[in-house]
């Protein structure tokens, strides 16, 4: 008997042990099992772990996608967490293209997978506030969110949360600097029945421009002079 034969079910069951690349490279071989590699069904759950993966060819977005976690931690990557001012015209090149293409990503989440129950992102410096605040309109079954130093994200996404989030149960923000203790208290207060976990954001200190840290240090100076 060859594989084809199975039926769907079997062949869906035999495709979910595979990962992305090797169901792709199955799904060149011939037509029944390129068909079954944009079955949906198959992509309940996505896994990634650079930016690059977003662009390959080798998955599929669809209405069945409960699960996605993006979650970088090279040092690549990481050079995006720096503020825009620190970073050398390389690198902010670089962090520009990794921006267009987790943006584009996440606007396609946003249209394509409206049954999304959990999102985790981990050391993702390009997703921004509007991003979140898509997927939270577009997603209204989210049950979890994670964000995990994503300098971009402030106190707006924690808004959105109070407005969008209905289904939201569990909301983990971890050191993202740009999260303040007021917006995690505002969402606190607003969604009492939302178990809110955050290590480390609210109390750390935004990055700030050279020039306001200067002035700031002679305040100091000053301060420690005449008392
Ligand atoms: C998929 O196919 C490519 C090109 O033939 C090959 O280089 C790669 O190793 C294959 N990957 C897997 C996981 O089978
Ligand atoms: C974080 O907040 C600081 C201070 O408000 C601001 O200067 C900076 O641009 C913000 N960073 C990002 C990546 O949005």
């Amino acid at each position: 008997m060859n594989i084809t034969e199975l039926n769907r079910e079997c062949l869906l069951h035999v495709f979910s042990f595979l990962d992305k690349e090797s169901r792709r490279n199955a799904s060149l071989t011939c037509r029944r099992l390129r068909f079954l590699f944009h079955d949906a069904a198959l992509w309940p759950l996505l896994v990634f772990h650079s930016p690059s993966e977003l662009r390959r060819d080798n998955f599929v977005l669809g209405a069945a996608l409960r699960h996605l976690s993006i979650c970088w931690h090279s040092s690549r990557v990481k050079v995006c967490n720096i503020e825009d001012w620190m970073k050398s015209s390389f690198q902010r090149d670089l962090c520009r293209k990794h921006e267009n293409i987790v943006g584009n990503f996440l606007w396609k989440v946003s249209s394509k997978c409206p049954s999304l129950r959990s999102l985790s992102l981990a050391g993702c410096g390009h997703v921004t506030d509007q991003h979140i605040c898509e997927i939270l309109q577009s997603c209204p079954r989210l049950k979890s969110l994670q964000l995990e130093n994503c300098v971009r994200i402030t106190d707006r996404t924690l808004h959105a949360v109070t407005t969008y989030g209905t289904s939201l149960a569990s909301l983990r923000v971890d050191f993202c600097r740009n999260v303040s203790q007021a917006g995690l208290q505002l969402v606190r207060t607003t969604c009492p029945g939302l178990e809110v976990l955050a290590e480390r954001s609210g109390g750390m200190i935004p990055d700030s421009q050279p020039d306001e840290r200067e002035k700031l240090g002679r305040t100091l100076q000053k301060l420690l002079l005449y008392s």
